[in-house]
C-alpha cells in the first residue's frame, strides 16, 4: 500500500450502526502517522460518545456550528482548510442527500461546503436506501463533484438484509485514503520538475483515417494538439519518447521520435513495436470502425443508388496495451472523450480499458476541445476524480506528465 504519512485528515461521522468501524479507521490512520480531527453529526453522537474519539484521535471533538470559544479558537473554514483530505464515514444516505445539496445546516455539512480541499465518502446504509433512486441520483451529483466514493459492499446488514450498502471495512478505507492522499499531491500539487529520464514513453495522438478507397475516408474532428503537446512535456521530462500519429497538420515535435500512421491497425502495430515502456499514453482519437473492404479503385456513381458501407469494428489499442500480462507498460493512461454523461461513462472506460488513469473532457457539439487549444479535463484514478480547471492543451500536458512522473517513482519504490 502506498503510505503519503504526516498528512491531516479532516473525519466527518455521520449517525450509523458503522460508527464503531470508524473508530477503528482513526486509530489506523494515526498508526499510519497521519493527524486526525473529527467533527460528528449529532445523529453520531447517538452511536458513540465524543470522548471516544477524541481519545482516540488524541484532540478534542468540535461540538456545535455555533460554539462562541470554539470559534474563536478555530474558525470552521479553517477546520476543513487545514486539511489534506477530507473523509466522510460513514456517510450516511441523509448526509449525502444534504452534500448533494450543498445544505450546510450544521457543523458537517458547513465544513464539507466550505472545504476546498479532496473529498472521500464511504456510504454506510441500508440496501434499499442505498439502491433508491434519490440517492443513486445524489451518488451521481457527488461524482459529478469530484467526490471519490469508497463501497459500499455487499454483505450482511445490521437490519438482517442482504445486499450492497454495508461500510467498507477500515482497512480497505485506509488503502483508498493513502491511494488518494498519494493520487492528489502527484496530480494536483506537484511542484517539482517531473524527471522521466530513463523511461520510455509511447504516446498515440491525432485522429486515424479508414480508407473507403483510394480517395475517402472515416475520420474525426481530432487535431492531435493535446496527445502532441504531452510527447514534448515528456521529451522536456528527460523521457524517450515515442509519438505514434494519426494524420495530422502540426509539426512533430523536437526531441521525440514519431512514426505517422494512418488507421487503427497500423497505429497498433506501431505501438507494438515501440514497446517496452514504462508509460502509454493513448491521446488519438482512434476510429473504432474501419470500411469492412477499402475499395482498390475509386469508387463510382452507378445510377441513383448509394453505396453501402458496411464497417467492422477495429481493435481497441488502449484495452490491448492495458490488458495486464508480462511487458504492459507500468502506468497507462487513457482518454474518454464524451458527449455527456461524462463520469459514468470515463469510470467504465477506466475499468473496461483497465488503465490507471483516465482523462476525461467534454466534446459535445459548441465544446472546442477538438481542434482547440484548451482543454477543461477531469483526472480519474481509482481513488477517485479530480476535476482540473480549465487550462491550455500545453498545461494539461506538463500536467499529466508530472503526475505520471511522480507515480512511476513511486510503483518503482
Ligand atoms: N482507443 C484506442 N483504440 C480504439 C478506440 C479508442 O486506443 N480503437 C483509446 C483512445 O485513444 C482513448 C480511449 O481509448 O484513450 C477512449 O477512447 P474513446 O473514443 O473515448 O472511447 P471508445 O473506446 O470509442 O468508447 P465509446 O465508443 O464507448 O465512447
Amino acid at each position: 500500500m502506498e503510505k503519503a504519512g504526516g498528512k491531516r485528515i479532516l473525519l466527518i461521522v455521520g449517525g450509523g450502526i458503522a460508527v464503531y468501524k470508524a473508530l477503528e479507521l482513526v486509530r489506523l490512520l494515526r498508526r499510519n502517522d497521519h493527524t486526525v480531527r473529527v467533527v460528528m453529526t449529532e445523529a453520531a453522537k447517538h452511536f458513540v460518545t465524543p470522548l471516544s474519539f477524541a481519545s482516540l484521535a488524541g484532540t478534542a471533538v468540535p461540538e456545535t456550528l455555533f460554539s462562541p470559544d470554539e470559534e474563536a479558537r478555530m474558525s470552521h473554514i479553517a477546520l476543513s482548510r487545514d486539511a489534506d483530505l477530507v473523509v466522510v464515514a460513514p456517510a450516511t444516505a441523509d448526509l449525502l442527500a444534504r452534500m448533494a445539496q450543498g445544505l450546510a445546516d450544521d457543523l458537517a455539512t458547513t465544513l464539507l461546503l466550505a472545504t476546498d480541499k479532496p473529498v472521500l465518502v464511504v456510504p454506510a446504509m441500508n440496501v434499499r436506501m442505498w439502491m433508491h433512486p434519490a440517492t443513486q441520483r445524489n451518488m451521481e451529483t457527488l461524482r459529478a463533484d469530484g467526490i471519490a466514493i469508497v463501497g459500499p459492499e455487499n454483505g450482511d446488514m445490521a437490519c438482517g438484509e442482504y445486499g450492497p450498502g454495508r461500510m467498507s471495512e477500515p482497512p480497505a478505507i485506509l488503502a483508498a485514503i493513502e491511494t488518494k492522499l498519494a493520487a492528489t499531491s502527484h496530480i494536483a500539487h506537484n511542484l517539482t520538475e517531473p524527471n522521466l529520464s530513463g523511461h520510455r514513453v509511447i504516446i498515440t495522438s491525432g485522429p486515424t483515417h479508414e480508407p473507403i478507397d483510394p480517395v475517402r475516408y472515416i475520420a474525426n474532428r481530432s487535431s492531435g494538439k493535446q496527445g502532441h503537446a504531452i510527447a514534448a512535456a515528456a521529451a522536456a521530462a528527460g523521457a524517450e519518447v515515442m509519438l505514434v500519429s494519426g494524420p495530422v497538420s502540426l509539426p512533430d515535435p523536437a526531441g521525440v521520435t514519431t512514426r505517422h500512421v494512418e488507421t487503427a491497425r497500423e497505429m497498433l502495430t506501431a505501438v507494438e513495436d515501440c514497446l517496452p515502456a514504462s508509460l502509454f499514453i493513448a491521446a488519438a482519437a482512434v476510429a473504432d470502425w474501419r470500411p469492412t473492404d477499402s475499395a482498390e479503385e475509386k469508387i463510382k456513381k452507378t445510377g441513383n443508388v448509394p453505396p453501402l458501407l458496411s464497417l467492422v469494428e477495429n481493435p481497441d489499442i488502449l484495452a490491448t496495451i492495458g490488458r495486464p500480462g508480462p511487458g504492459r507498460p507500468r502506468l497507462v493512461v487513457g482518454f474518454a472523450a464524451e458527449t455527456q454523461n461524462l463520469l459514468a461513462h470515463a469510470q467504465a472506460k477506466l475499468e473496461r480499458k483497465k488503465c490507471d488513469m483516465l482523462v476525461a473532457n467534454h466534446v459535445g457539439r459548441g465544446s472546442d476541445v477538438m481542434g482547440g487549444d484548451s482543454n477543461q479535463v477531469t483526472v480519474l484514478t481509482r481513488a477517485g476524480a479530480e476535476p482540473w480547471p480549465p487550462l491550455s492543451k500545453k498545461a494539461v500536458a506538463e500536467r499529466l506528465i508530472a503526475a505520471c512522473a511522480s507515480l512511476l517513482a513511486e510503483s518503482a519504490r
